[in-house]
């Protein structure tokens, strides 16, 4: 097997749903019969509920045809605007295919959904999310210490494709949630997108940082070529957050998701920061490792605001909010246990691979 094939999830890039999507979208952008729309929507929709119902016994293929398929339709509403982009975004059709998308998607998490969850009070809302990140089966995933004591370059590398995604939509995930949302807790939102957006200084937005990290490593990130690099589970769990982001009914949760993010993350990138500088990674970059140094500072403060600055005077407000925040924090870190664990598994098969070639046993 060469390094390669490691690197990609699947060998198939384009899943028959997508291949389908692609299809009809094409004949309602070029104005084609609406005759074949019917006929091919309907085969869509079956084809759907033939994965859709598949993946729910865990059959991973079938998961990637889901979450692969929800990845396209999602990419489609944060690309950038063109004169000729988008045109059906809220075409009946192609919503149609997105809700069908959706079913499978949620219906996958419902069924991990504790059965106890209830409403707390504002201090114990506010106490249990931090309860639920450190006792949560993905608390201290050993990927990061992995990455921080053993881990190849290579495999490093690995794992800043696999994460290139949701890294850079992070800042749409950031705007979805500040529409239309309570004055009150505006501020703090916006102050999150400010620090995405570099606070103004170009070279500094999160998602340039992230870029020139990987072009110093050689690696050209572009959308299509990234998403290669995404198992079903992290597919998951970036479509996990653009439903957060795209649904309104689903913006309680999306706080509880978005808070753990928040806080998660400065303990895990400080492990990683130190194994990237064990292995070079980020050495020839002038900012060298500025998108996860950035990350470990300002996510402290992030996280701390979410909770204060949003989440406590929006359960102030909305008391009956509390279980669907404590059920968007368990969503977010379900998905990320899953991902974490196959990308470790990924890391450490790139890691033998390496072994292997090093010692002779391949040529
Ligand atoms: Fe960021
Ligand atoms: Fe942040």
């Amino acid at each position: 097997m060469n390094t390669s094939s490691l690197c990609f999830i699947n060998e198939r890039i384009n899943s028959t749903i997508q291949s389908l999507i692609e299809q009809v979208t094409e004949q309602m952008f070029t104005g084609n019969s609406d005759h074949f729309h019917v006929l091919a929507v309907a085969n869509i929709l079956n084809q759907i509920d033939r994965f859709g119902a598949l993946g729910a016994t865990g059959d991973s293929d079938a998961l990637y045809e889901i979450h692969k398929a929800l990845y396209h339709v999602n990419e489609m509403e944060v690309a950038h605007p063109t004169p000729q982009g988008h045109k059906y975004q809220f075409n009946p059709i192609f919503l149609s295919i997105r809700s069908r998308l959706e079913h499978w998607a949620d219906s996958y998490e419902n069924a991990r959904r504790p059965a106890n969850l209830k409403n707390l009070g504002v201090n114990e809302t506010l106490a249990e999310i931090i309860n639920i990140w450190k006792t949560h089966n993905s608390a201290n995933h050993p990927i990061f210490e992995y990455v921080r004591t053993e881990a190849t370059k290579e495999a490093v590398l690995e794992y800043l494709k696999s994460d290139y995604l949701l890294n850079i939509r992070f800042y749409d995930l950031v705007v979805y949630s500040l529409v239309g949302i309570d004055e009150r807790v505006r501020f703090e939102v916006a102050h999150n997108l400010w620090d995405e957006v570099g606070q103004g200084d170009l070279a500094k937005t999160h998602v340039q940082l992230y870029r020139d990290l990987l072009k110093s490593e050689g690696i050209n990130a572009n959308l299509k070529s990234m998403s290669e690099h995404l198992s079903w589970q992290g597919l998951a769990g970036y479509n996990l957050m653009m439903r957060h982001g795209l649904h309104k009914e689903l913006y309680f949760e999306s706080l509880g998701s978005l808070a753990v993010t928040e806080l998660a993350d400065p303990e895990q990138y400080k492990k990683f920061v130190e194994g990237c500088r064990r292995v070079g990674v980020g050495a020839n970059n002038a900012g060298g490792l500025a998108y996860y140094e950035e990350h470990i500072s300002v996510d402290v403060i992030h996280g701390e605001g979410w909770l204060e600055n949003v989440i406590r005077p929006l359960l102030e407000s909305y008391p009956e909010s509390s279980h669907l925040m404590l059920w968007g924090v368990y969503q977010r870190l379900n998905t990320a246990k899953d991902y974490w664990d196959e990308l470790l598994g990924r890391l450490k098969r790139i890691d033998a691979h390496q072994h292997e070639k090093s010692i002779g046993v391949i040529a």
